[in-house]
């Protein structure tokens, strides 16, 4: 057995307490949207029931007003500390599509190399760039759907109304998408898993 384990810190504490507050609120969002969708699908299918969370539209809605405070205060917690500090740019740049495309080829071909996992590859960094977007998206536009006659304007910039709904549902299902593929990966390399809360990785 091995004494010598070293250590190298990777995610900061703020970025692990908004990182789990985070996927709280999301699960909450999403199981509380779906219930709000299903009470007036836009397309001609509805989310299975045992999926949803809040019993009926009124108490989906409860939910989803809830969570929504938790989710748009820890995102600004988490880009006010990234900023500041440094730590998004740090961690989500240098990004160019060709290393992007180089590292989901690699990625696909199982071939994507992990021995520094103190850094990001091109794919990592483009995914969560994509995520953070997406949650920026989904709280303007839910901010739309939640106060229309005051955030008027905002609606306009995406086509009003029913477009402000599009958008908020193509942006979900882009979300849940990116979370399905972001745990797959975490499953595919555990040593990342303990690191979310730990904040430290063995080398
Ligand atoms: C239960 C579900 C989740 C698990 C198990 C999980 C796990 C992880 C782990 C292990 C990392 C570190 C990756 C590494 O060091 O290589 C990470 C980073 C990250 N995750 Fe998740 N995650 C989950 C949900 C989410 C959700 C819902 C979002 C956003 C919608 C999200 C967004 C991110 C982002 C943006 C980072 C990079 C954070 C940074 O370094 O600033 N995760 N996640």
């Amino acid at each position: 057995m091995t004494t010598d384990a070293k250590y190298v810190k990777v995610h900061p504490l703020v970025v692990r307490i908004t990182h789990w507050v985070n996927a709280f609120a999301i699960l909450i969002m999403v199981a509380s949207g779906w219930r709000i969708y299903n009470a007036d699908p836009l397309f001609p299918f509805k989310f299975p029931v045992d999926l949803t969370l809040g019993g009926w539209l009124a108490g989906a809605l409860q939910w989803h007003f809830a969570a929504m405070w938790l989710l748009a205060l820890n995102g600004l917690v988490y880009l006010v500390y990234g900023l500041v500090s440094g730590h998004l740019w740090r961690k989500l740049t240098p990004l160019t599509p060709a290393a992007v495309l180089r590292d989901v080829r690699n990625a696909l071909r199982g071939k994507l190399a992990h021995d520094d996992l103190s850094v990001y590859n091109a794919a990592q960094r483009a995914a969560y760039f994509v995520a953070i977007v997406l949650l920026v998206l989904l709280i303007v536009s839910g901010l739309v759907l939640w106060k229309p006659v005051q955030f008027y304007a905002l609606g306009l910039l995406m086509g009003d109304y029913e477009g402000v709904r599009y958008v908020h549902f193509f942006a979900m299902a882009a979300l849940v998408l990116f979370v399905f593929v972001h745990v797959i990966m975490v499953a595919l390399v555990p040593r990342t898993f303990p690191s979310m809360f730990t904040g430290r990785i063995r080398t």
